[in-house]
């Protein structure tokens, strides 16, 4: 058998250091984001039934927590309390109120940790009774009143010392409302992070867990984008760069990765992808039963969200992966 085979990309694979010489794609610690969650108490360390590794920290254990996640190289983590059912109402009321645990706590985590970029969230999920992420009223989410809600949150989490900020409730207007508010304030320093492209998604399942905040009735489709859809994509993303955005989260991530390519094509903008609870979960409980290499699936998982063009990733996996470059 004489047939020239002239090109040869097996050749491109045949050694470790060939195989990294020719590696596109890479993460790094400094490209991941780590959420966390904070519950009100004292030595709490509580583990989410749903997220196995992820617990939900008290102050005082999430500091010694951030001491261990900064050592890694962790450079930025997104925090999320867990309120009680008794101090959620109808306006979210909790989520500015001065001296609530939350906005403590984002400051002593600042005051302790100075280098760390902190993150927040701005939706009512959390303090809000019906567990949405705007206002409700006669079974309505009403979006311009919301507005006012999220902008006291915004400056109220600003004032706590968060430096990047999370607006998650995929109201119209909001990136601009919220960036006006903060800069009367004087917090022009103060970034956000757009959910642009947020799916009304099965994938938050665990979240919703980790927080009690799934709602009490319906669901989020009035306000967060139908899986089907690209082109709309588009044009949230067109707002919220328009209003002032910093960066543009695409979120979930993984059945998602053809809007972050897009979106990526399309800004300049850094993107960034979520990858979220129900994603984090489903390796996580393969895993478990042996079904598969959980490491190697993370990896796997991690570097595809960054060939899709995203280069910023919030993951439950951040201290894991950390912990395997380590
Ligand atoms: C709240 C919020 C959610 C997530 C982040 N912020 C849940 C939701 O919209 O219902 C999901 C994160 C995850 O599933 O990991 N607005």
């Amino acid at each position: 058998m004489n047939y020239p085979i002239i090109r040869r990309p097996r050749r491109n694979r045949q050694s470790e250091a060939i195989r990294a010489l020719v590696q596109e794609t890479t993460v790094s610690v400094n490209d991941l984001i780590y959420p966390m969650f904070i519950m009100e108490g004292q030595g709490i360390k509580s583990e989410v039934k749903s997220m196995p590794g992820i617990y939900r920290y008290s102050l005082n254990t999430l500091l010694e927590e951030l001491k261990e996640v900064t050592d890694l190289g962790i450079k930025c983590i997104d925090l999320f309390p867990n309120y009680s059912e008794d101090k959620k109402d109808t306006f979210a009321t909790e989520s500015y109120r001065e001296g609530t645990f939350y906005l403590d706590a984002l400051k002593a985590v600042k005051d302790n940790f100075p280098e760390l970029a902190l993150m927040t969230d701005v939706a009512m999920d959390p303090y809000s009774s019906d567990g949405h992420d705007g206002l409700v009223k006669n079974g309505k989410i009403l979006n311009d009143e919301t507005l006012d809600i999220l902008a006291k949150m915004a400056v109220a989490q600003a004032r706590a010392g968060a430096d990047i900020l999370g607006p998650s409730d995929m109201m119209d207007g909001r990136v601009g409302y919220i960036r006006q508010a903060l800069d009367a304030e004087g917090f022009t320093d103060v970034s956000i992070m757009s959910y642009s492209v947020k799916f009304a998604s099965a994938f938050y399942g665990p979240f919703r867990d980790a927080l009690d905040s799934a709602p009490r009735f319906g669901d989020k489709k009035t306000y967060q984008m139908n899986p089907a859809n690209v082109r709309e994509a588009l044009i949230e993303a067109a707002l919220d760069y328009e209003e002032g955005a910093d960066f543009l989260m695409v979120k979930p991530a993984l059945a998602y990765l053809d809007v972050i390519k897009t979106l990526n094509q399309n800004f300049d903008l850094p993107i960034a992808a979520y990858n979220v609870s129900g994603e984090y979960a489903m390796i996580k409980a393969a895993a478990q039963n042996g079904w598969l290499d959980g490491n190697r699936a993370m990896l796997e998982t991690l570097l595809s969200i960054r060939r899709a063009g995203a280069k910023i990733i919030l993951t439950y996996f951040a201290k894991e992966f950390a912990l395997l470059q380590a």
